[in-house]
């Protein structure tokens, strides 16, 4: 069984695998990664072979500090800057041009590459023992929820990976916003940990890609946004009504995914029912999104219902993955 509880001693053991060429999941602030030397193309083909990810979909660089970030990156524009020494370590990833040190297989063929620094001390202490960044997607079998604890993790790559860190839950539990900076004004491309209204402090004028929208010659989205994501086994549906949508819903096996102030409307009828947590507290629904949604995989539903929130703050992230778990 390949999960270890993350320490110095399984931390060493991780940085020897990644050396010798192997895929490791550890723990971000976000969800968990599955990493290997960003400068070994070799090793992170077997990222994309464990995962069944399309070869056009590029990984994450993850720096152990921003001092590194010229190792990868150039015409690094001064905005950068500003936004690391607010945001990192923590949940920003930044596009910029890449240097050529960044194999092609990173950068899934495009010139510039994604870089973050994570908030979670094993995460950086991995990269330090390994000795160079490491590029990692998140942790699970492309298309389903990201995985956000080390059990997850297991159910979906079994012993296909070399190790797997556990270091628990995940704090924030969505994945980094991914800022484009390459382009004028800079978007938006992944909603994300950080959030708009945070961005726009510093970037008044930020873009934001529209995930449901196709591009063409307009604002460019990350290539994996074009992908469905995030999806339970079962179809989901997004309402502001759940009561209204049960009226007229031929399914029987549904399951509800709501917030704990809502969950109360529907204690009378027998069906599966999850709470993702108070809506007053979106962090806390942030952290239980993915979970949740696999909890459904479980059961035996045909249908999920699942509440919307408002976009803003934390909500348009939550929004934005259970709008990709929704559409076909
Ligand atoms: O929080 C996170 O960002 C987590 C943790 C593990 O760090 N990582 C993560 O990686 O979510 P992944 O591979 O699941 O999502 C990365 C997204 C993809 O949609 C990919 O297309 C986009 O980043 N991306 C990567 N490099 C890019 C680039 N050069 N230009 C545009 N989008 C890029
Ligand atoms: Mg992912």
């Amino acid at each position: 069984m390949p999960i270890l509880k993350a320490n110095n001693s399984s931390i060493k053991k991780a940085a020897e695998i990644i050396k010798n060429g192997g895929i490791v999941a550890f723990p971000t602030e976000t969800v968990y990664g599955l990493g290997a030397d960003a400068f070994n193309p070799k090793a992170i083909a077997k990222i994309f072979q464990a995962k069944g990810r399309p070869s056009d979909n590029p990984l994450i660089v993850h720096l152990r500090t921003s001092q590194d970030l010229k190792l990868v990156a150039r015409n690094i524009p001064q905005i950068a800057h500003q936004l690391i020494e607010k945001f990192w370590p923590g949940p920003l990833t930044l596009i910029l041009k890449k240097k050529k040190i960044i194999p092609n297989i990173v950068s899934g063929g495009l010139n510039t590459v994604a870089v973050r620094m994570p908030d979670n001390k094993i995460a950086l202490e991995l990269i330090k023992k390994v000795g160079s960044p490491l590029a990692a997607p998140s942790a699970n079998i492309s298309g389903r929820p990201s995985g956000t604890d080390a059990k997850t993790v297991f159910e979906d790559f079994g012993n296909t990976i070399d190790l797997i860190l556990n270091d628990g839950k995940t704090k924030i539990g969505v994945e980094s916003t991914i800022l484009d900076l390459t382009i004028t004004p800079p978007a938006i491309l992944r909603q994300g940990g950080v959030t708009i209204e945070e961005i726009r402090k510093n970037i008044p004028n930020v873009l934001i890609a529209d995930s449901s929208l196709p591009t063409k010659g307009g604002t460019p989205k990350a290539p994996g946004m074009k992908y469905r994501h995030y999806a339970p086994k079962a179809p989901l549906v997004l309402t502001n009504n759940i009561s209204e949508y049960l009226k007229t819903c031929s399914e029987k096996r549904v399951g509800i995914l709501a917030t704990q102030e809502n969950i109360k409307h529907f204690t009378n009828i027998k069906k599966n029912i999850i709470s993702m947590g108070s809506r007053k507290n979106l962090k806390q629904c942030a952290q239980n999104l993915f979970a949740c949604l696999r909890k459904f995989d479980k059961l035996d539903v045909k249908l999920i219902i699942c509440e919307a929130f408002p976009k803003s703050g934390l909500g348009a992230a939550i929004m934005e993955r259970l709008e990709k778990a929704e559409k076909k």
